[in-house]
């Protein structure tokens, strides 16, 4: 075994357990759709349901739910009266995904909506104080011009696969545009003075940014 295949197996023996539920909705990830490695897992799940417990959001955004894995980990952190908003642009993923929301001890404070973020979230009349950013790589600024403005003060966006496989140090190939928006959006970031903002190299990489 590779080193880092055992640290990644100490850290998951020594961080909470994802639970039966989710544990299962993985396994139904991995046999029965495509690309199940966009799924965050038991570590960034975990992480994620760490940062909701810290922010306390009242409102989370969700862009791309794919299987539901990570909106399961982000419901299990909120509050009571929160409420999570999750988008999937693909209409394909309703059948596999709305069972598993909706049979889960969250389903009443998940509101999971088929269709492109970009053109229905500015149709909401909802302040988030936090969004968590997975959908298409190249839209990353797209996502970020649209929810800045519905970004409470002090709320935070989390963006995933920022570190894009490390493809983000190596020499831009033409025609790749998930790695050039991704490396725009980090761009982008680093050099907005309206937002704090820390990288952490975990998984793909996740960037946590503030709004002041
Ligand atoms: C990496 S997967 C999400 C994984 C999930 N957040 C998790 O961590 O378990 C990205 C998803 O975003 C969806 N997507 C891409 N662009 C989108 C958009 N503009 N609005 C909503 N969903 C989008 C894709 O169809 C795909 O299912």
């Amino acid at each position: 075994m590779y080193e880092t295949d055992l640290i990644e197996n100490y850290i998951l023996n020594h961080i909470d357990d994802e639970g039966e539920y989710l544990r299962a909705l993985y396994r139904d990830t991995n046999v029965k759709l495509l690309r199940p490695r966009m799924a965050s897992g038991h570590l960034q799940g975990r992480l994620l349901k760490m940062l909701v417990r810290m922010i306390r959001p009242k409102n989370i955004l969700e862009i791309g739910t794919y299987s539901g894995y990570s909106a399961l980990c982000m419901a299990e952190g909120m509050d009571k009266d929160g409420k999570l908003y999750t988008f999937e642009i693909n209409d394909e993923q309703e059948d596999f995904t709305r069972p598993w929301l909706e049979k889960s001890p969250y389903a009443n404070q998940i509101e999971f909506i088929i269709g492109d973020a970009l053109e229905l979230v500015p149709r909401l009349d909802v302040t988030f104080d936090m969004a968590f950013v997975d959908g298409d790589k190249r839209k990353y600024n797209d996502y970020y011009d649209m929810i800045m403005p519905r970004l409470s003060t002090g709320g935070y966006i989390i963006a995933d696969n920022t570190l894009w496989d490390g493809h983000v140090v190596e020499e831009l190939r033409k025609n790749d545009a998930q790695t050039k928006g991704i490396m725009d959006f980090n761009h982008r970031i680093a050099t907005d003075n309206n937002v704090e903002k820390v990288i952490i190299p975990l998984r793909d990489g996740l960037t946590i940014i503030r709004k002041k």
